[in-house]
């Protein structure tokens, strides 16, 4: 710890006082009074004029060898207020013995209902709603009763793409609309039965099959750009894509040729690469993509648990103990 008499955290991000009260009894954290990120560039020489005993952060900061070079060999552990792990160089912080927390479970419950949400929103086409009831078009289709109409979840076969914590909360929540069946695919079969109705399919199964593909998966070099023409052809022309992993599962190129040609009928995103999306990206021009700003865990009361359990984590590292939610 240097020479300092408490542990200094640095810090990334906009921390609420209550979840962090433990925490800062203990260290010093550095205050963050802005509301808008810090830049890569600034936390890598913020750590190395620092040299902070823990850092906290969350997706938006890269943790590669650069940021750990200058943050130096002191620091001891990285809390990442996430449960996606995609921006951290495990190997790295592993051969350096830093430890790694993250916040799996604690936020597993809202990034379903947002899944749920974006599934209804997209099928029941809520942008093209919203822009017909502020343009004008609203009533001026009357006599077309097909006007408007979208899909029900009932009878329909909805496939599942990553059955981890999430995915699986998102089959069972989706149960209660009465789908014909639920498809998943997963590096493993999972023994769900009891819990879920969920019949294990190969991939190629799963795109063509389902009539709502939703991909809950974590992100791995493996499964980077997975999702790009090859897959959106073999889909039914009726089905929708939901994506609430990661934007670079996606060929966005690819999935803005697939919407537009009526190879699939729509898609509804909660990520996308790069975050935020150009507001001039064409993808925000189709009627029939529906993007929200990555929000699945944004609720207050789920934030407030992943910053407490990513304080947690910091603590323990700093103290030498377990970490609750160790990543590595
Ligand atoms: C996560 O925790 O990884 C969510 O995607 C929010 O960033």
């Amino acid at each position: 710890m240097s020479e300092r008499s408490r542990p200094l955290v640095f810090n990334a991000v906009l921390l609420p006082r209550e979840p962090i009260r433990e925490l800062t009894e203990y260290c010093d954290v550095t205050p963050w009074d802005s509301t808008t990120t810090m830049s890569q560039h600034d936390v890598v020489e913020a750590v190395r004029r620092l040299k902070p005993d823990a850092i906290f952060l969350s997706t938006k900061i890269v943790v590669d060898a650069k940021l750990l070079d200058a943050a130096g060999p002191q620091l001891k552990v990285i809390g990442t207020c996430s449960v996606g792990l995609d921006h951290v160089d495990l190997d790295e912080c592993k051969r350096r013995g830093v430890a790694v927390g993250y916040t799996p479970g604690v936020l597993t419950d809202s990034v379903a209902e947002n899944t749920i949400g974006l599934i209804l929103a997209t099928a029941r086409k809520y942008k093209q709603g919203l822009t017909a009831v502020t343009d004008g078009t609203w009533g001026t289709r009357n006599a077309d009763l097909l006007w408007m109409c979208g899909s029900d979840i009932k009878n329909s076969t909805v496939g599942i793409f990553g059955l981890g914590r999430i995915g699986t909360r998102v089959a069972k929540l989706l149960q209660a609309f009465g789908p014909s069946r639920i498809l998943y695919n997963s590096r493993t079969k999972k023994d769900v039965d009891g819990e879920i109705r969920a019949e294990y399919v190969s991939f190629e199964t799963l795109v063509r099959e389902s009539d709502i593909l939703v991909a809950t998966c974590s992100m791995n070099p493996e499964n980077e750009g997975l999702f790009d023409i090859s897959v959106f052809e073999k889909m039914k022309r009726s089905a929708m894509f939901i994506n609430v992993s990661r934007g670079v599962l996606v060929n966005q190129d690819d999935l803005y040729d697939a919407l537009k040609n009526d190879f699939i009928s729509a898609a509804g995103l909660d990520v996308t690469s790069p975050e935020p999306l150009p507001t001039n990206h064409r993808l925000l021009s189709l009627a029939n993509c529906l993007i929200v700003p990555h929000i699945s865990s944004a609720t207050q009361a789920t934030i407030c648990r992943m910053i407490k359990l990513t304080a947690d984590n910091i603590l323990a590292g700093l103290k030498g103990e377990k970490l609750p939610a160790p990543a590595v």
